[in-house]
């Protein structure tokens, strides 16, 4: 089976870890990735975020969230009462997954990490979790969601709420809501915005 678990060092800091994810050979993406896009950030912090996989932005600067919907989330997380810069960020999956766009375009598509994939980038989640030891796990969008928590997840019943979950073998306090980029795509973006604003104010709150 794909996994990345021989490629974690035991009890590594951030830089060790980040490190060691750069050679990550765990599963096929890395194939196709200009680079690890490894989760960054405080790792004292409250609050540890879990998007689905880097973008195309992520995927040239080698940082999670740096594009368009980083700029939306970053936005949300201020407007919800959570400072962007006291949170951990990362994704379930680390290298970038796309496709050739048809026609030949110059833009990259994205393509959605299969569960082989997602299992296969666990081990490096479960690390960031043990060194960041966060109160609150954010899970952003389905895709995360059916990583963390299982293939029955269902952001649109289980969003906005407090969850306790047990993930990579530790008790965790979840809160769900949309991908960011799901604002992005909207006809209705104000109304999509404000649904993420008010899933991350229930983590703000259970923060206290
Ligand atoms: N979308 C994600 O899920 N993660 C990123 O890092 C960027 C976009
Ligand atoms: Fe390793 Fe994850 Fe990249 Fe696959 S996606 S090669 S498991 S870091």
């Amino acid at each position: 089976a794909y996994t990345a678990e021989p490629f974690v060092p035991e009890g590594a800091g951030l830089a060790g870890l980040r490190k060691a994810a750069a050679e990550c050979r765990g599963c096929p993406l890395h194939r196709d990735a200009t680079q690890t896009v490894f989760g960054t950030g405080d790792t004292d912090a409250r609050v540890f975020l879990v998007g689905e996989q880097p973008g195309d932005q992520e995927d040239r600067q080698g940082q999670p969230f740096v594009g368009p919907a980083g700029r939306v989330l970053d936005r949300a997380l201020a407007e919800a009462g959570i400072d962007p810069t006291q949170t951990y960020v990362t994704n379930a999956v680390k290298h970038f997954k796309w496709t050739q766009p048809p026609g030949g375009g110059k833009r990259r598509i994205h393509k959605a990490p299969s569960l082989r994939e997602m299992t296969a980038c666990g081990p490096w989640l479960a690390a960031e979790l043990a060194l960041v030891e966060p109160e609150i796990i954010v899970v952003l969008g389905a895709t995360a969601g059916k990583a963390l928590l299982g293939s029955s997840f269902r952001v649109t019943k289980q969003r906005g709420m407090l969850l306790e979950e047990e993930i990579h073998g530790r008790h965790a306090r979840v809160v769900a809501t949309i991908h960011p980029s799901a604002v992005l795509r909207a006809d209705d973006r104000e109304a999509v915005y404000q649904g993420l604003v008010s899933d991350l104010k229930v983590a703000a709150r259970a923060l206290g």
